[in-house]
């Protein structure tokens, strides 16, 4: 079950604070009766010693108190501190007792026996419903007459039980409305304190998919929630720069698309306005085929790339030798690099053995070459270079070309990105923009990178780094 955290905080204030007050109050209440106790037994026992010195011996052996008869109101108004006096024999005959005393006190035999035998004895006990506690006092101390004596001082504790019955009450009081006033502030702290979050909250629910460049701007002021803030706008942002992207990829793609398609359209409609000969299908025939062809190695290149979007591009990596596959590649294009009066060589001997993906290393290596040959006019050179070292295969491709020219080379790699083509005044060079994208995509499935840079002496280099990865 979800909970409120504003209930959750409130509760755990209100408990945390209550409980430390009734501990505080009962170690006080604790306290407090100990030394109330000390302070009657103190009282008491000083009452035990005075009687017993003060006890008058007749000549007749009687004894008597030294005592004066209180009135109502003094005997009522010193209630609580009155004691209690009465000389026992050990047999448990009364000898004297106070004379405001309206019977004998309640005598515990077995106590006034150890009494008797000289000890000091304590004892809580009742006496007509009120509680009292009693001190049996021998008096053999006070000579050999009174060996058979015990005086009996007993005081009510009707007084120590109504302090602490007031004071118990009170903090009872006090830590209910302590805890309640515990609960009542969390509660509103626990809300002010919630109140950013809830405004956070509010706004970012706000901000749908038409609306991923508005910001949150809630408390963005307050150094604990900026952070949250600033997180959330970065997360904005960042999901808004992938939409974009998103959105401009469908865009660029589906234009691609359409252009070959509007040009075989028209082609087509356009022979069969009217019946044609043979040679004239022919060579509408073979024009769209071209187109066809065109279409469907801009869906396959969309399709590499949508694979390294969704995470999915190296899915069978096995030892495969780099120098092998560049050669096999730069072999078939050879015929289109002699036609255009390109020289097309490969340096690089022995093996240089790497686990990677064979299909898409070839596609690597077929889309520097096509890039190369594309644009190195008739004359020129592209030479491939093929290196390994402990860890890494590097593919290089440089060519005598115009180069990169001024444009940052990173440009290049964005998908459908190409440089002005009146730079070249050129309709062969004319391309998608998705090769060196998807020799990137490739590269960083594998775990490497790629590279492109203006060569000193004109011309372009494009380097691609693969890791030479598990070995067999
Ligand atoms: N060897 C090179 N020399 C000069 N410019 C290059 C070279 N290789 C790439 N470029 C520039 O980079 C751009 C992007 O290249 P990329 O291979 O991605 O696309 P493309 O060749 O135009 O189209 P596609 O490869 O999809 O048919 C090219 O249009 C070109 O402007
Ligand atoms: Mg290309």
């Amino acid at each position: 079950m979800i909970r409120s955290f504003r209930f959750q905080l409130a509760l755990r204030a209100t408990l945390v604070l209550g409980g430390a007050l009734a501990a505080v109050s009962l170690v006080s209440l604790l306290t407090l009766r100990r030394s109330l106790d000390r302070e009657l037994n103190t009282s008491i026992m000083n009452v035990a010693q005075i009687q017993a010195s003060s006890l008058t011996d007749e000549p007749n052996g009687e004894m008597h108190f030294h005592e004066w008869e209180l009135t109502p109101e003094e005997a009522n108004s010193v209630r609580d501190l009155i004691r209690y006096s009465e000389v026992w024999r050990t047999d448990g005959v009364s000898l004297l007792r106070n004379q405001y005393m309206k019977g004998d006190l309640p005598l515990n035999r077995a106590l006034l026996a150890e009494a008797g035998a000289g000890k000091l004895v304590w004892a809580d006990g009742s006496w007509n419903g009120t509680p009292i506690r009693s001190l049996y006092y021998p008096l053999e101390r006070l000579g050999i007459a009174h060996r058979n004596h015990v005086l009996q001082v007993a005081a009510p504790l009707t007084g120590r039980d109504a302090l602490l019955d007031r004071v118990g009450s009170f903090l009872a009081v006090l830590t209910v409305l302590i805890a309640a006033a515990a609960f009542t502030g969390s509660w509103w702290l626990a809300g002010r304190a919630m109140r950013p979050v809830h405004e956070i909250i509010d706004q970012a629910e706000a901000i749908g998919a038409g609306s991923l460049d508005h910001r949150i701007h809630a408390y963005a002021d307050t150094r604990e929630y900026r952070r949250l803030v600033d997180v959330l706008n970065t997360m904005l942002g960042r999901i808004l720069g992938a939409f974009e992207a998103q959105r401009r990829f469908t865009a660029d793609a589906s234009h691609e698309l359409r252009s070959p398609l509007t040009a075989m359209r028209g082609e087509l409609d356009l022979a069969l306005r009217r019946e044609r000969s043979a040679a004239e299908y022919r060579r509408v025939l073979e024009s769209s085929l071209d187109e066809v062809v065109r279409l469907s190695r801009i869906t396959e290149d969309l399709l590499t790339l949508a694979r390294s979007d969704s995470g999915a591009l190296v899915a069978r990596p096995e030892v495969v030798d780099v120098v092998d596959v560049t050669a096999r590649v730069l072999d078939r294009l050879r015929p289109r690099a002699q036609e255009k009066g390109v020289g097309l060589d490969l340096a690089g001997e022995g093996t240089a053995e790497a686990w990677v993906d064979s299909g898409l290393l070839r596609q690597v290596v077929w889309n520097l070459a096509d890039n190369a040959l594309k644009f190195t006019p008739a004359g020129g050179e592209v030479r491939f270079t093929v290196r390994a070292q402990a860890d890494s295969v590097w593919v290089d491709a440089e060519d005598t070309g115009p180069g990169f020219g001024a444009i940052d080379p990173e440009d290049f790699f964005r998908r459908f990105y190409r440089a002005d083509q009146a730079r070249t005044h050129d309709v062969e060079t004319t391309g998608t923009g998705l090769g060196l994208a998807i020799v990137k995509a490739v590269a960083h499935a594998h775990g490497g990178d790629v590279e492109a840079a203006n060569r000193s002496t004109g011309g372009a280099r494009v380097t691609v780094r693969l890791p030479r990865g598990q070995r067999s």
